[in-house]
């Protein structure tokens, strides 16, 4: 009797164990802790940097750089229904052996971000692209394409957005279907727009300078038809303060209001930079601030900071919190 107690306690502990490893928590311990390891289905630390998130067919896609320990190893994917738990699947973009390739090992793709366009049924995925061991110099935005959200995407080229340097990067689908593509140029000094063509693999020459204020890792979201604009300073991978932007065309002019960070090293964006803000489906006004906690002497052990937007007296405030539930949004 005592012996298949034990037996069955054993057997409660090891399936309670790979449940955890496998990423099914219990609705109750499903939570955001901003800086911990987050595991993926198989139990594997996700490595997503410089990601965004794209929902379409009720999932979320999260889109990112899969590091290793400074490598750039090409464009990570992973679904989930509720953000919580993450299914890895695999390599959206890979980067080519071919070393005449444009994405040849030994070059950087950085900050993806995947849009869909529903009028050629195509994923189409912009980023950040550097052309193997030339450092930072060659400053291109790259484009790919697949049929599923999913990939593999075709690399189709790279090129500077009307002559404009292009480093980090985001792209943004207004209400209109209408895509824009926001980067920083002239060295990082200048923060440009330029609006996409209709199949959203080309930039068109509508492209302006948005400010000069040395900024990158930028991240945009609209309420109440004003957009918000957060970005960073340019100090590498140390954390430095956000800034936002607010304007009433993403073509400007912005207007820069305070830094919406609040809390413990909130002056360092709590040792994170900006990479994307995600609406969250079905909720209205509930946007999650997505940064990275960069690790450079180990890339791919950066970490998350996801955080939920709040607006007080109707300006955003992203205040640190240890873990928190997307709950938080209906109260
Ligand atoms: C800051 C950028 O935001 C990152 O994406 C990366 O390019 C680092 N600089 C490299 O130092």
């Amino acid at each position: 009797m005592r012996v298949s107690a034990s037996v069955l306690l054993l057997a409660i502990a090891i399936l309670a164990g790979c449940q955890t490893q496998k990423g099914s928590i219990s609705k109750k311990e499903q939570a955001f802790q901003p800086g911990s390891i987050w595991n993926d289905n198989n139990g594997e630390v996700i490595n997503a940097h410089g990601g965004g998130i794209l929902y379409i067919n009720k999932t979320y896609y999260w889109y990112g750089e899969k590091r290793g320990k400074s490598a750039s190893e090409g464009v990570a994917v992973y679904s989930s229904k509720d953000l919580y738990r993450w299914k890895n699947e695999g390599i959206a973009l890979a980067k080519s052996n071919d070393p005449n390739s444009e994405i040849a090992v030994g070059g950087l793709v950085e900050r993806p971000k995947v849009i869909y366009n529903a009028k050629t049924k195509k994923y189409v995925m912009w980023f950040h692209l550097e052309l193997p061991n030339k450092g930072y110099s060659a400053a291109r935005a790259g484009v790919a394409i697949s049929d599923k959200a999913t990939g593999p995407f075709v690399y189709l080229k790279s090129f500077r957005p009307n002559g404009h340097m292009s480093r980090d990067m985001t792209l943004y689908v207004d209400d209109d279907a209408t895509a824009y593509h926001i980067y920083s140029a002239r060295e990082n000094y200048d923060l440009r727009i330029t609006k996409l063509t209709d199949d959203y693999l080309s930039a068109t020459t509508e492209d302006t300078l948005l400010f000069s204020s040395h900024r990158e890792a930028p991240a945009v979201f609209k309420k109440d038809g004003l957009y918000y604009l957060i970005t960073s300073g340019c100090t590498g991978w140390a954390p430095n303060k956000a800034s936002l932007h607010t304007a009433t065309s993403l073509f400007g002019p912005w207007k820069l209001v305070e830094d919406p960070m609040n809390g413990p090293l909130a002056e360092k964006t709590f040792n994170g930079q900006s990479t994307y803000i995600l609406p969250i489906a079905g909720k209205k006004d509930a946007f999650v601030f997505m940064a990275d906690k960069w690790n450079p002497k180990d890339l791919k052990d950066s970490r998350y900071l996801w955080l939920p937007i709040q607006f007080k007296d109707g300006k955003p405030l992203i205040t640190w919190q240890d873990s928190w539930k997307l709950d938080s949004f209906n109260q």
